[in-house]
């Protein structure tokens, strides 16, 4: 049902504020919400169809900008990809080691997942130039982290500040395989390298600090790829040259998606949710357990396996949050939730603090910065730390005139955020929520309950 109290505003034929005025007897949240597709998991389908021989048939992709970004460049290099759309996309791979030379830039947009995987394989194609690109966010965020450990594979890639942002250009070489200790818990990575030790003779591994998801480990497996995983020590072996085949996917909803209806409903009173599909891999659910902590309602049903990935169905009802402390070996697992659970702290009784959580700073804005400094604009007592935030909640959060930094999850935290301040607040440049949920405000809209 169309809500009066969420309005979109279109500013040039860009940028587009949301503006959200909740009524003074406050706005509940109520009904199921189907949530899109997981972005991990349909960027790495996409890939993996896109290298693997024969077709890989995708249900459920997130129809966002950044998995349109993987497709707009697997199609450059030769995969060919039907229209995409939710119920069943087709890949029909072009096999290991034939990816094309494009003939033009590779442009990944905002995504760094794109960036970042897609380099690991064409810097493993022999022969072959390649130019990469993004937007302008993504041409400032660090590309040293995987740049490092391809050169040490033998990989000839060159760009600004000493080959560490893009525009990146490669010149694709046989590589050999490395053991890599990677310096930060970091799931693209650790992809990187394992798609580069796809294509390279002999076993390439890496270990990574703390655990990160895990879904490049469970699609290679199911296309075909021999890995060896080995938990106590955070390490993953490849062994090169598999024969991929191409797959049925079948995506989850995303987790980090749910969890913006889940601070929402979590906070706003009268709420409750039926979050159904959602994927609740153990490399994901650290906002679950952040969220137990903080001794919200959250009840998981209809718990099942779909396709190789945990799934279930979240109910969620509003209560009272309690101040946590969150850090440590949980932070790669809630990584894209920590400007939401800025959110639910700013609603807890008490103090939360958010620690180890250095590498906000490097994601699509320095999340830590912008939660601390739009939450603050609503009154919010929130104070940055050089590696988080510390956050003291209860104060009565008012609208304001705020920013999302073109950063989607910044946008769509601050939106659940003005559902429970007094006043209305507008979000510029809120259309970047698009990047990973297309149709957040429309579902936002109909959950509220009049
Ligand atoms: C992702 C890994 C995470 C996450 C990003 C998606 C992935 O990034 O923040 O949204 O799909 O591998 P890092 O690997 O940089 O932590």
């Amino acid at each position: 049902m169309p809500s009066p109290f969420v309005k979109i505003q279109d500013q040039d034929n860009q940028s587009q504020d949301l503006i959200i005025v909740p009524p003074s007897s406050g706005i509940a949240l109520t009904g199921t919400i189907a949530i899109p597709g997981d972005k991990s998991i349909s960027h790495r389908a996409l890939m993996l169809g896109a290298i693997a021989e024969g077709t890989t048939i995708i249900q459920g992709l997130l129809l966002g900008e950044d998995p349109l970004s993987t497709a707009r460049c697997f199609r450059a290099m030769g995969a060919k990809i039907s229209q995409l759309n939710t119920e069943k996309v087709v890949v029909k791979g072009v096999g290991l080691g034939n990816l094309k030379e494009p003939s033009y830039v590779l442009n990944a947009g905002n995504s760094g997942t794109t960036m970042r995987l897609m380099l690991g394989l064409l810097a493993s194609h022999p022969g072959k130039f390649f130019a990469v690109t993004g937007d302008k966010s993504l041409r400032s965020r660090p590309m040293s982290r995987v740049v490092e450990p391809l050169t040490q594979m033998g990989a000839t890639i060159w760009g600004r500040e000493n080959n560490s942002l893009a525009p990146l250009a490669v010149r694709g070489q046989k590589l050999k395989a490395i053991h890599y200790l990677s310096p930060v818990a970091s799931a693209q990575v650790k992809s990187c390298v394992l798609l580069a030790g796809l294509m390279t003779e002999g076993k390439t591994t890496v270990t990574e600090p703390a655990l990160s998801r895990d879904h490049s480990e469970r699609m290679l497996q199911a296309f075909g790829a021999e890995l060896e995983i080995n938990p106590k020590t955070n390490s993953v072996t490849i062994t090169g040259q598999p024969t991929l085949k191409g797959q049925t996917v079948i995506v989850p909803g995303d987790i980090s998606s749910a969890a913006f209806w889940l601070v929402a409903a979590a906070i706003v009173p009268g709420s409750e949710l039926l979050i159904t599909n959602v994927g609740i891999n153990p490399t994901r659910t650290g906002v679950l357990e952040a969220l137990a902590m903080m001794e919200a309602d959250i009840v998981q049903e209809n718990e099942r396996v779909v396709a190789g990935e945990p799934v279930a169905d979240l109910r969620v009802k509003h209560s009272q949050l309690k101040a946590c402390t969150i850090g440590g070996e949980i932070i790669p697992r809630l990584i894209d939730e920590v400007p939401i659970l800025a959110v639910a702290a700013a609603f807890a009784e008490g103090t939360t603090v958010i620690k180890d959580a250095q590498e906000l700073r490097v994601k699509e804005s320095d999340r830590l910065a912008v939660m601390a400094t739009e939450l603050g604009k609503m009154g919010a007592q929130i104070t940055e730390l050089p590696d988080g935030l510390e956050i003291t909640g209860g104060a009565t959060l008012t609208g304001a005139d705020l920013d999302s930094f073109t950063d989607h999850r910044i946008a769509m935290s601050l939106a659940i955020a003005a559902l429970n301040a007094q006043g209305s607040t507008t979000i510029h440049r809120a259309e970047a929520a698009s990047i990973s949920y297309p149709n957040f405000v429309d579902t936002l809209k109909a959950a509220i309950s009049e």
